[in-house]
């Protein structure tokens, strides 16, 4: 039964290769269900000022292998107050749009759970590079932004290998070591630097020195943004100086910022966006809203979004009083099993990089 005669969909917070497919997937199946789409420009900030484009199969034509988002994205504080909400609602009223689907990160499903709760049912598909959302094994984006790091880390290498040099690499992920790490054990890094484990520094800075000295001549070290130093500064920087001053190499520092968060998506990604954009019409046919389209051990299927948030903060630390109130026990006890989950294998792969760096 088709519950929905019109939906919108829209992509918010930072971009993610990707995401092209993902709004493809979603106009095409939905038009194929006799669904009409509206795209709205500009993330919630075009729902507020009512940009809204009719979609049509053809207006997503040669978009699967572009980077971006052709719906455009934004960052709208305006959506969390209730003026901006009421605007967003009323911009819904005005195209008789029934539900909406929204791709974007953690932010952006708070957004969607707000828009349900305000009579506008909102599905969320994960669009990020970091992979920080903890319901989700996967995001879409991470694979794309993690080859697009580790080729520009393996040219790192090239030079760093003929001038005898270290290089010190920041690269993104917010407050998630997860494109650090992954792409740190991809190309042969002596140590990735991530937050949520300590590092220790003088053990990283005595081996490079040792194995200079037996003849290693290239080093590549790779941060995470989100790393800083007690006093507030960007890690990466530091630690740069410290590996020329203390084991004796000449270092340079490279920042690849948000060049990997464009380019052609990779296979993995368009894959799962598709797949994510189908499953997001289907469970607005079957009238079911309120969910983000999760991947768990390769598995798509979808999660309470409230549930989602939650996890998301019993992971990192960030529950806030009454948060688990309205959780079973078994539910509370699933967080618990997803963080230490998530905890085991980031552990995991940060071993492997030192055992492998020898
Ligand atoms: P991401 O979705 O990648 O996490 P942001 O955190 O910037 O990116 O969120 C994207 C947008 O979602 C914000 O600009 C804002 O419009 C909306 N949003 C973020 N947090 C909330 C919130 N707590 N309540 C309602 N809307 C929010
Ligand atoms: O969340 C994606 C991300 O690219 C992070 O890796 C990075 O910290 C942040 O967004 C950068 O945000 P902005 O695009 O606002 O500079």
């Amino acid at each position: 039964m088709t519950k929905f005669r019109k939906i919108g969909i829209l992509s918010s917070g930072g971009d993610a290769p990707g995401m092209n497919a993902a709004i493809r997937a979603v106009v095409r199946k939905a038009l194929d269900e006799s669904v009409e789409v509206m795209g709205i420009l500009g993330g919630y900030a075009g729902l507020i000022s009512n940009q809204i484009i009719p979609m049509s199969p053809r207006s997503v034509s040669n978009i699967i292998e572009r980077g971006g988002t052709v719906l455009y994205s934004n960052r709208c504080p305006e959506f969390k107050t209730e003026e901006g909400m009421a605007k967003a609602i009323e911009t819904c009223r005005a195209h008789e749009i029934d539900a909406l689907v929204a791709l974007g990160g953690d932010g952006t499903f708070r957004g969607a759970t707000d828009l349900t709760n305000h009579g506008v049912p909102t599905i969320g598909i994960p669009c990020t590079i970091d992979n920080d959302i903890t319901a989700t094994d996967y995001t879409i984006g991470f694979d794309s932004a993690m080859n697009t790091t580790m080729k520009m880390i393996d040219c790192l290498r090239d030079t760093c290998e003929s001038h005898a040099r270290c290089n010190v690499v920041e690269v993104m992920g917010r407050d998630c070591g997860q494109i650090a790490l992954n792409t740190a054990l991809a190309s042969g890094a002596v140590a990735a630097v991530i937050p949520e484990i300590p590092f220790d520094e003088a053990e990283m800075l005595a081996r490079i020195k040792h194995l200079a000295s037996v003849g290693k001549r290239g080093f590549l070290v790779i941060v995470s943004e989100g790393v800083r130093t007690p006093d507030g500064q960007k890690y990466g920087e530091v630690l740069k100086v410290k590996i020329h001053d203390v084991a004796g190499v000449e270092t340079r520092f490279a920042r690849f910022a948000h060049v990997v968060r464009g380019g052609v998506p990779t296979l993995r990604d368009r894959l799962i966006a598709t797949q994510m954009g189908v499953e997001a019409v289907e469970l607005l046919l079957q009238g079911k809203s309120n969910l983000v389209i999760c991947e768990r051990n390769g598995v798509i299927r979808p999660l309470d979004i409230n549930y989602a948030l939650i996890a998301d903060r019993y992971y990192k630390g960030k529950l806030q009083e009454g948060d688990l109130d309205h959780f079973s026990k078994e539910e509370v006890l699933s967080m618990n099993v997803l963080a230490e989950k998530r905890r085991a294998d980031l552990a995991h792969l940060y071993e492997m990089v030192k055992a492998t760096s020898k």
